[in-house]
């Protein structure tokens, strides 16, 4: 049974409705380890070697948090910056993450029609998303696509929940196996893969 580590980034978790109730869902799973960055870093001071032995003690690792600035808050990004070290995840040596899966579930304020070519941001989530994608590609590790959240001001808390359970889906299924690698690359986001796939 493959292990799943979150890596979950909220820095304002007291505040928030969605990630709350996504992450209240995952919790206590069997083989899924949530790491809560803002909770472990407030100085943004990682320890790098715990972070390197979480990553090399699980096979599927998930990217959680909200959408800020159409990318991740910052304390991902200083993990990113200082975890994913030269001669660990990549280059000559750096093959430690290889053969790894890897993908976002995120939450964005913005609509899924405004995440498209003719909308308000005039780019897609999996556009704005290209960042990790290529990460992974040059850690050898297989990008997935993401789970999403739209709209996250104007849900309501029935609608939370019901994300919450389609996250708790994602989550299981994956650690039991139940999607097929092929349906997992060629979906645009994970949520269609339960059968909720978000339309125009
Ligand atoms: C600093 C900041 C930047 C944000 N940037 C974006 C953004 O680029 N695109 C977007 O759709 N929503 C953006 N949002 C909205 C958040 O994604 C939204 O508040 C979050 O998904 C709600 O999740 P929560 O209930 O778990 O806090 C931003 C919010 C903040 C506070």
């Amino acid at each position: 049974m493959p292990s799943i580590l979150i890596l979950f980034a909220h820095p304002a978790f007291e505040k928030s409705r969605t990630h709350k109730e996504l992450i209240r869902k995952i919790s206590g799973l069997e083989n899924v380890t949530i790491n809560d960055l803002y909770e472990e870093y407030p100085d943004f001071d990682i320890n790098v070697e715990r972070e390197k032995e979480l990553l090399l003690k699980h096979d599927i690792l998930i990217f959680q948090h909200p959408f800020y600035w159409y990318s991740m808050p910052a304390l991902l990004k200083q993990w990113m910056d200082l975890v994913l070290e030269y001669g660990f995840a990549y280059g000559i040596k750096g093959t430690h993450l290889r053969n790894k899966k890897i993908f976002n579930a995120i939450s964005t304020g913005g609509s899924f029609s405004a995440y498209q070519k003719e909308g308000h941001n005039r780019y897609t989530i999996t556009e704005f998303l290209a960042v990790f994608d290529q990460t992974a590609f040059l850690c050898k590790m297989t990008y997935y696509p993401p789970f999403v959240v739209h709209n996250s001001h104007l849900l309501s808390s029935e609608e939370i929940e019901d994300f919450s359970n389609q996250y708790l889906e994602v989550v299981t299924g994956l650690r039991d196996g139940i999607f097929s690698e092929d349906d997992l690359v060629r979906a645009n986001y994970m949520n269609n893969l339960i059968g909720r796939p978000y339309t125009l």
